[in-house]
Formats: C-alpha cells, sequence, structure tokens
C-alpha cells in the first residue's frame, strides 16, 4: 500500500517549490458515499480548490478504501497519506487523556459537544498532544451524535442484554461500557459488523441512527433502542508536517475552510439524523423506549474506574463546566 500511495501530498505541474504547485491531500474515511462526514468534505475539497486556484485539494476515499481507522491512522502518522477521520476512541489509545471525550455521559448533547471541542481553552493541549510522538494534529471534530444500542430483538432494560454479542469499537472504555449495559462486548473495526451481524457472529451493535442507516445495519439488527449511552466524537487529524510545510497563505485557507465544514457538517447532521430515522422505520425497524434510570445506573461506576489522572479530570470538569451554558 506504501508504495502505490505514494507522498500523502503530490504534486504535479508547475514550479518546484512554486504558488501554481498543485497539492493533493488525501483523506480516509470509512463512512460511504450518503453519509454527512463524506458531503461536508467533498464541500470542503471544493472550496478549497476555489480559494487556492487549485492548489490544495482534498481527495476523499471513503468506505475504508485504505483501510480501516487504526490502519488510516498509522498512514497519517507515517506521512503516507495527509489526513484522516478517526473516532475518539483511536485517540484513546495512544493518548489517555482523549478517553475522557469518549466516556458516557459526558457530553449531554450535540450542542454542549460542539461548544466544548471547538474551545480552544479545554481541547488547545489536547489537540497537539500526539505531535511530537505521533506526527499528527487534530484539528478538530465531527459529531457522531447519539449512539444507541441495536440487536436481533427488542432490549428495555439492562437485563435483556444477557448473553447477546455486541459490537464495540477497539477500545477497552467502550468494551467496559457494554459489559455494564449487560452485554457481551465485542471489539470489531466498522466495516465488518454487518457481516458479522448478518451471520450471527454478533447479535448487535451500538452506533448512530445515521450509520444504522448508511451501513444498512437496520437490515440485519431491526431493534434499535434508544439509550443515547454517549455523544459519540469523529476528529480529523492532519500530518504535522504536511501542515506544518503549507505556504502560509494556504494554510490559513485551509484551516477557515475547516472550521466552515465542521459548523456545516453539524447542520447536516441534524438533517440526516431525521431521515436516517425515517428511513430505518420505513425499512421495517423497530425503535424501542429503554429504561433510562436502569441503564445511568449501570454506567455511572465508569467514571471512577476511568478517570484515573489529573488531566482527564481537569478536561471532564471542564466539559462539564460547559454544560447548559
Ligand atoms: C461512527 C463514527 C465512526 C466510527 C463508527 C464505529 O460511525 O462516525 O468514526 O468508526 O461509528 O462505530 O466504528
Amino acid at each position: 500500500m506504501t508504495l502505490a500511495l505514494g507522498l500523502s501530498a503530490c504534486s504535479a505541474a508547475g514550479a518546484p517549490g512554486g504558488q501554481d504547485e498543485r497539492t493533493v491531500l488525501r483523506l480516509a474515511l470509512n463512512q460511504a458515499e450518503g453519509h454527512p462526514s463524506y458531503i461536508a468534505l467533498q464541500r470542503f475539497d471544493g472550496r478549497l480548490q476555489e480559494r487556492t486556484e487549485g492548489r490544495l485539494a482534498v481527495d476523499v476515499y471513503a468506505n475504508e478504501t485504505l483501510g480501516a481507522q487504526a490502519e488510516a491512522l498509522q498512514l497519517v502518522s507515517d506521512d503516507i497519506i495527509a489526513l484522516a477521520i478517526v473516532s475518539g476512541t483511536q485517540l484513546e489509545n495512544l493518548h489517555p487523556d482523549f478517553l475522557v471525550f469518549n466516556m458516557p455521559k459526558v457530553f449531554d448533547d450535540v450542542e454542549h459537544q460542539l461548544r466544548v471541542i471547538n474551545d480552544d481553552a479545554i481541547v488547545g493541549d489536547l489537540y497537539t498532544s500526539l505531535e511530537e510522538r505521533e506526527n499528527f494534529t487534530v484539528l478538530g471534530g465531527f459529531t457522531q451524535g447519539s449512539r444507541h444500542i441495536y440487536t436481533s430483538k427488542p432490549v428495555t432494560e439492562p437485563a435483556d442484554l444477557a448473553g447477546l454479542k455486541i459490537r464495540v469499537q477497539e477500545s477497552p472504555l467502550h468494551l467496559a461500557m457494554v459489559t455494564a449495559m449487560g452485554g457481551s462486548a465485542t471489539p470489531m473495526a466498522f466495516g465488518e459488523v454487518y457481516t458479522a451481524m448478518q451471520s450471527g457472529v454478533l447479535d448487535g451493535a451500538e452506533n448512530n441512527e445515521v450509520s444504522y442507516v448508511t451501513q444498512k445495519h437496520f437490515e440485519v439488527a431491526p431493534h434499535l433502542s434508544e439509550t443515547n449511552h454517549l455523544v459519540g466524537l469523529d476528529y480529523l487529524i492532519v500530518n504535522s508536517d504536511t501542515l506544518a510545510g503549507m505556504d502560509d497563505q494556504d494554510r490559513q485557507i485551509f484551516l477557515e475552510e475547516w472550521e466552515a465544514t465542521s459548523l456545516e457538517h453539524a447542520e447536516l447532521w441534524a438533517e440526516a439524523t431525521e431521515e436516517a430515522i425515517a428511513e430505518a422505520k420505513a425499512g421495517g425497524a423497530q425503535f424501542h423506549e429503554v429504561d433510562e434510570e436502569a441503564f445511568a445506573q449501570a454506567l455511572e461506576p465508569l467514571q471512577d474506574r476511568f478517570l484515573t489522572t489529573p488531566s482527564q479530570q481537569a478536561l471532564f470538569d471542564a466539559a462539564r463546566a460547559a454544560a447548559g451554558e
């Protein structure tokens, strides 16, 4: 793959190092083309090309074509590609502070989450924390919205999950989370989940309504339980050398357009969630209200168990302080 892809930012035509050089930034995404992240990133590319007169472009590789998120992250770190969208759970494995934003109940809703992840006073150090060791910078986030459990049978309380194999992202926190909720947690990469549920290797998974539909999971796990157990978060990561190597003016444009993209994504998200719910229901999925109190109680001990350092606690407190503003 390394040989086939070549450099993360490939230059073509124009004088070497000159302003008319064209840089194509390859971006790895694990979502399908109908997903709001893909749509927002395509628009990012369009605006970037327009404002830089074609000097900067983003080429989005959807559907895990460049590998699952763990591989994509490594490709960015190794400067094989420039950009990737990765779930917070991937970064938790590289720096324990990222775990804080993967916790159930740290964010009350999407608005609260967006306030926190766009507040430089809270996230400034976090976003640069992997530059030295991993050679990538976090630029910001895309919400994953509220996540819910879905399975092949109705689940309304923790006891209903007993014995059910539920896929989780590759995160010790999320493994403990689904275990606490009553299920049997099975870590797996995103792209493998449909087939695993279809073949009965898994009984279900947990995700937002948009992935439930864009990945067609509702076809094989038609009962969605509105557990709202957490508001998930994706990050855009960029190879730090690629960012530093951009022409000053183009870097400025790149950062401005990314910020506009993250705002646009939030708007697309709300619409996409409504549409996904309607589509899932039209496709035969059933949505179930759950015993929220019972699930909340099951999840409570995770805080003491997983927030173990002063910096994690400080981030958690800062995030909570921004709730309900
Ligand atoms: C969401 C999220 C992805 C993540 C996926 C998962 O779709 O946006 O980044 O990989 O959940 O559960 O793995």
